[in-house]
């Protein structure tokens, strides 16, 4: 089903050299693509803001080629933290450790922990060892939009902010990687992702605090995270006619669900995700994407199961969703 793109070596040492000068290059990961630039190079973490747009106080995450890069990056490594880097990297996991005393403050936002990740894409992997160093890079979209799980989704959101761009075909997970900070031996996870909540407990072997209610949550903060510039709502199987009816006259309303268009509905757009949560995460964004781009003046997205295999997924049409915009105060950046 995954598109095969290849990179060749020559692209890699390109990629490579423009880092190296301090450039952004763009390369895919298995989550989504991410604007990279030289993490030990403080010019170059500045360009990183300034083609997303993206305010200063919002830290970048760096990515390592394996796990011995957690000890030059961090200053204490937990017990914990070695654990889930052995069970989980390469792969789609992010986990934020104290910082180590050189990391240059713009990095971290200005904050005293930084977050690392080893990814599994072959060329993130690629790349990461031809430059013999670490690369920060946050997703390749502007400020608060949808990540770009595909080559062309980048040049559209950065066109020429970016030096060059390594096209490593459609991202396999879709969707952004967990993140997992520590408190007291305790893993407390900031943003759900394809490493679930569940995966981490079990390699633990004791309780995680996953993102729910109880955390501690923003109200309106960040009116537009993760988003499509049409205004979303995530509306229930049974009540998605009635809405239909209420919102069309106003305008076009696109729909995503997971089940085919009834015969008899008001949208005027009817896009199909798969059922399986794997599945419907690997084609959200582009799905998002194309709704988007159809000139209709709301999305309604179909609710998705209130079961942990889609955890990652809700929180996405929630943080994407115009109404009830409320969002962990922990992981905010998009
Ligand atoms: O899958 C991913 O994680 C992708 C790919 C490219 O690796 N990257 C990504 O980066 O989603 P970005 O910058 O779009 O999101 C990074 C998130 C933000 O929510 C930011 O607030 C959080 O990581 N973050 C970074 N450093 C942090 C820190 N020290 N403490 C808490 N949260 C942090
Ligand atoms: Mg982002």
């Amino acid at each position: 089903m995954l598109q095969q793109v290849d990179v060749t070596d020559e692209q890699i040492e390109r990629a490579v050299a423009l880092l190296r000068a301090g450039k952004l290059v763009a390369f895919p990961t298995e989550t989504v693509y991410g604007l990279g630039a030289d993490a030990a190079n403080v010019a170059a973490i500045r360009k990183v803001f300034a083609a997303k747009q993206r305010p200063v106080d919002h830290p970048l995450i760096v990515h390592l080629a394996d796990t011995a890069g957690l000890k030059h990056w961090a200053s204490v490594v937990p017990r914990e933290a070695w654990l889930l880097a052995e069970a989980f990297w390469p792969g789609p996991l992010t986990m934020v450790l104290p910082r180590a005393a050189h990391v240059p403050s713009e990095l971290t936002g200005g904050q005293s922990t930084i977050a690392l990740r080893v990814p599994s894409h072959p060329v993130a992997r690629r790349l990461l060892k031809a430059f013999d160093g670490a690369l920060a890079a946050p997703s390749a979209n502007r400020f608060g939009r949808l990540s770009p799980t595909s080559a062309a989704h980048v040049r559209e959101e950065l066109g020429d902010a970016v030096d060059f761009i390594l096209d490593g075909g459609e991202c396999a997970v879709g969707i952004e990687s967990t993140i997992v900070a520590f408190r007291n031996a305790q893993a407390v996870i900031l943003r759900p992702g394809a490493v679930t909540a569940e995966q981490i407990a079990e390699t633990l072997e004791t309780e995680v605090v996953p993102p729910t209610a109880s955390s501690p949550r923003v109200s309106g903060t960040l009116p537009s995270h993760y988003a499509p510039r049409t205004p979303l709502k995530v509306v229930s199987a049974e009540t998605l006619e009635d809405v239909l009816r209420s919102e069309s006259p106003q305008g076009p309303v696109a729909v995503l669900a997971r089940r085919g268009r009834p015969q008899q509905t008001r949208a005027a757009l009817w896009q199909v995700a798969p059922e399986d949560a794997d599945g419907y995460a690997h084609h959200l964004y582009s799905l998002l994407r194309r709704m988007d781009s159809a000139g209709c003046h709301l999305i309604i997205a179909e609710a998705v199961p209130d079961t942990p295999e889609w955890t990652a997924i809700r929180d996405r049409l929630m943080r994407a969703s115009v109404e009830d915009v409320e969002v962990p105060a922990v992981a905010t950046g998009t």
